[in-house]
C-alpha cells in the first residue's frame, strides 16, 4: 500500500463486540493497545496493562473478527527483559489471535525485536510519545521538537526498520519530522498526532468515536457524538420503562 501510495487506517480495539462491527467497516487494521488499561479499565497508564489483560481482550477481538490484521502491544515491561522472555510473550498473544506484536521504543531492546522477528513473528515499533515512559517523559507531551530529539527518533527509526520491523507508529512527533522519517523508510509509518505526511493513521476508537467527551487533544477528530448518543439512547429507554411504555404488547410473549 505504500508503494502505491495508499494511505492506511487502523483504529484500536479491544472487545468482540467493537471488532465484530469493525469488520463491517473498510477499516484496514486493528490494534489491541495497551490503552485499554486507561480505556476499558480505567488505570491511569498504559503501564498498568499486563500479560494476561493484553492475553483476554486479543482473544476476545480475535473471536469478534477472525479474519483482521490484529496487532497486540507488548506491556510493559515484557521487551526488556531479554529476548527470551519477550518470546514468551509473544507466545501467549499469538495463540490468543495476534498477528503481529507492537513494540515501544528502540534502544536497550532492538536484539529483542530482531529475534522476535527472526523467530517469525512480525513486529510493529512505536516511537516519539511511548506511553508506556509517561513518567520519564513527564507527560503526554509532543516529541522530538528540539534537532537533538528529532535526530535521536529519526535514528531509532532507522535502527527499528533495520532490525525487521514490519511498521512503526509514530505518535505525537511535528509533522516535518514525521514526514521526514516516512520519506526515509521503506515500511509505513502509522501515525497518531503526527500529521499528515504518514503512511497511516491510527485513533484509540473510543476517542474517535467521541465517547470521551472531556478528551479534546489538537490531533483528535471525533467522527461520532458518542457520548452523547448512548447517553440519549440509554435515557430514551429508561424513561419509557418509566412511562409504562416498555416493554409494550409486541415485545411481550403471548
Ligand atoms: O495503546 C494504544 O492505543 C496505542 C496507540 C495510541 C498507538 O499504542
Amino acid at each position: 500500500m505504500k508503494d502505491e501510495g495508499v494511505r492506511l487506517s487502523m483504529v484500536t480495539c479491544y472487545d468482540a463486540w467493537s471488532a465484530r462491527l469493525l469488520a463491517r467497516s473498510s477499516v484496514d487494521a486493528l490494534l489491541v493497545g495497551d490503552s485499554v488499561s486507561m480505556v476499558m479499565h480505567g488505570h491511569p497508564s498504559t503501564v498498568h496493562a499486563d500479560l494476561e489483560m493484553m492475553r483476554l481482550h486479543t482473544a476476545a477481538v480475535r473471536r469478534g473478527d477472525p479474519e483482521a490484521f490484529v496487532v497486540a502491544d507488548m506491556p510493559f515491561p515484557l521487551h526488556r527483559l531479554g529476548p527470551a522472555r519477550a518470546m514468551e510473550a509473544v507466545d501467549v498473544l499469538a495463540k490468543a489471535g495476534a498477528t503481529a506484536v507492537k513494540i515501544e521504543g528502540a534502544r536497550g531492546h532492538l536484539d529483542t525485536v530482531e529475534h522476535i522477528v527472526e523467530s517469525g513473528f512480525p513486529v510493529m515499533g512505536h516511537l516519539g510519545l511511548t506511553p508506556q515512559s509517561v513518567h520519564q517523559l513527564g507527560g503526554y507531551r509532543v516529541q522530538g521538537r528540539d534537532e537533538a530529539a528529532a535526530e535521536q527518533i529519526f535514528e531509532d527509526s532507522q535502527a527499528l526498520e533495520a532490525a525487521g520491523c514490519f511498521a512503526l507508529v509514530l505518535e505525537c512527533v511535528p509533522k516535518a519530522l514525521a514526514e521526514r522519517i516516512s520519506r526515509a523508510l521503506r515500511i509505513p509509518t502509522i501515525g497518531i498526532g503526527s500529521g499528515p505526511g504518514c503512511d497511516g493513521q491510527i485513533l484509540v476508537l473510543h476517542d474517535m468515536l467521541g465517547m470521551n467527551p472531556g478528551f479534546k487533544p489538537r490531533f483528535l477528530r471525533t467522527f461520532l457524538d458518542g457520548a452523547g448518543a448512548v447517553t440519549g439512547a440509554v435515557d430514551a429507554y429508561a424513561e419509557a420503562v418509566r412511562a409504562g411504555d416498555f416493554p409494550n404488547k409486541r415485545e411481550s410473549f403471548l
